[in-house]
């Protein structure tokens, strides 16, 4: 019998745990709050977890600057309240995977610390990219770099003996320096961390930045800097995407591996990889490497019939060529989420939130896995009104534009009754959530979404079990079917058929008979706009 490989088609819950639920009544979601929260999970019928960093952390991009990478941050509880919740997972049937993130540190990370307190040219520094300015005095950063979150990528240190000094590199903010991967202590300490965790019983990992790590040895300038100033993209040839990152994973699969051997659990990797190509792309799933990778451009493709099946026939040809499955996204921490970038109003009660039904429904239609950001199977939008004082995201402070700032879609998650906290928050009822929830929460809160079947969290809970009724929904490969402009369907190696249409005005369905499941009301055939449909094609 074929060995199934359950990440193939998994689909995969993101918790962004500040977010989720809070046990301690401090505002903050915590991993307690994780654990209360996942008969929920099991319910919607999702495989597994990818949790956000939870690690100690100063928190200056909420858990992406790490200072400790093998413990708990007290804000989110202990490694025992740890151990709990991945016992309880299992106990469920649900996978758990963390999110590493070996580009970068905090500033307030030891060996960090260590490097500022020693001297130039030391081993210590050595760990990270110091090196000295241009210019007269070393006043002038060592090349023309931009971070992604604004401002230049290099900052200046004071020496311990107080003059002026070294600069050193940090592709996001300054208090994130980057590691330099040429460094083999830093390669070694990675592996310590993923095997402390792996010994823990974790499923897996997400893994930040995972086009990053490597910079080009001589640390050039970059041939188009106002490109990479411009685009919160990951486009300066030297700084990403360089060749040697792919001997990291082989390393990290062939770890996973040994695990597998061990006690035949599967274990997955999946890279956040922005590069330029979906071609690029693929080189990052070949059978030694990551399992999966985020394939972005569908979260990135306008509500357009045109620009969907580019993307997704895209995806299908150069990715599912490395024998690896499609890792499909619509929404994640650091997106508009699907309602409001389909449409308005910013309650979400309009077009947007009919078009981010059915997008749902085309992904996990496609052949591949999927990853479901937390409160997208709740319809919710983007909290688009924050007052600036409340506002946290450091891109927001770097840039001074509120453009493409990320609280937005962090708002903690609405539960139950009339009023915020909604049940996020179990202690007092004056803790407040640590970003304020509008009014309109209320009509999203998770016990109302399960009470009413017309809810997105039934289309979710019901595409789930289709999926897993149809065995290996996520296997197959992809035809698309001719249907007029507008309007894509398409089958994939089995019986299933999956139409969306685009526009707005009804058009005759591509399969008669009443549809399998609907993002919205669907008369037998028709196809009304706005509105994905499944049917089985028995004919
Ligand atoms: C990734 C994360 C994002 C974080 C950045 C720096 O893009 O998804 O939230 O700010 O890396 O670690």
């Amino acid at each position: 019998m074929n060995r199934h490989h359950w990440w193939r088609d998994a689909v995969i819950y993101q918790v962004y745990v500040r977010s989720f639920l809070d046990s301690t009544g401090d505002g903050i979601g915590d991993l307690a709050g994780v654990r209360a929260g996942l008969p929920y999970l099991k319910k919607l019928g999702v495989d597994g977890i990818w949790l956000s960093p939870f690690y100690p952390s100063p928190q200056h991009d909420h858990g992406y600057d790490v200072a400790d990478y093998r413990d708990v941050d007290p804000v989110f509880g202990d490694l025992a309240e740890f151990d709990l919740l991945v016992t309880a997972a299992r106990r469920l049937g649900i996978k758990v995977l963390l999110d590493i993130v070996p580009n970068h540190c905090s500033n307030e990370h030891p060996w960090f610390r260590e490097a500022l307190a020693a001297a130039p040219g030391s081993p210590e520094r050595a760990r990270f990219h110091f090196a000295d300015g241009r210019g007269p005095d070393g006043t002038e950063p060592p090349n023309n770099w931009h971070a992604m979150f604004g401002g230049p990528a290099w900052t200046r240190v004071t020496e311990p003996d107080g003059r002026p000094g070294q600069w050193y590199l940090h592709m996001f903010t300054p208090e994130q320096p980057d590691w330099n991967w040429r460094d083999p202590e830093v390669a070694a300490e990675f592996e310590r961390t993923l095997r402390f965790w792996l010994d823990r019983g974790v499923d897996g990992f997400r893994i930040d930045v995972a086009a990053g790590l490597f910079k080009h040895p001589e640390l050039p300038d970059s041939p188009d800097p106002e490109a990479d100033a411009r685009t919160r993209d990951s486009v300066n040839p030297l700084a990403w995407n360089q060749p040697e990152v792919h001997d990291v994973w082989r390393h990290w699969r062939a770890v996973c591996e040994e695990y597998t051997a061990r006690d035949g659990r599967e274990r997955l990797l999946v890279g956040e990889v922005s590069v330029p190509t979906a071609r690029e792309h693929a080189r990052y799933v070949r059978p030694d490497e990551l399992h999966q990778a985020f394939f972005f451009d569908l979260l990135g493709a306008q509500w357009d019939a045109d620009a969907f099946r580019k993307v997704i026939s895209e995806a299908m040809e150069d990715i599912a060529g490395t024998g690896s499955t499609v890792t499909w996204v619509l929404n994640n921490h650091d997106q508009v989420r699907t309602v409001t970038r389909y449409g308005e109003p910013a309650d979400g009660s309009g077009i947007g939130a009919a078009r981010a039904r059915a997008a749902a429904l085309l992904m996990l239609a496609l052949p591949g896995a999927a990853y479901i950001y937390q409160g997208e199977e709740l319809g919710l939008p983007e909290v688009v009104d924050l007052p600036d004082d409340v506002l946290t995201d450091p891109i927001f402070r770097r840039t001074g534009s509120r453009a493409r700032i990320r609280d937005g879609c962090r708002v903690p998650l609405p539960w139950s009754g009339q009023a915020s906290p909604f049940g996020f928050t179990s202690g007092a009822e004056s803790a407040k959530p640590w970003l304020p929830q509008p009014e309109y929460f209320a009509e999203y809160a998770t016990h109302r979404a399960l009470a009413d079947t017309r809810s997105s969290w039934h289309l979710y809970r019901d595409g789930l079990q289709l999926r897993a009724a149809l065995h290996q929904l996520g296997e197959g490969t992809l035809r698309w079917l001719d249907t007029q402009p507008g309007v894509l369907a398409f089958t994939r190696g089995d019986d299933l058929v999956c139409a969306v249409n685009f526009g707005t005005a009804p058009v005759p369905a591509p399969v008669a008979g009443t549809p399998l499941l609907a993002s919205g009301p669907c008369p037998p055939g028709v196809l009304p706009g706005s509105t994905a449909a499944w049917w089985i094609d028995g004919s």
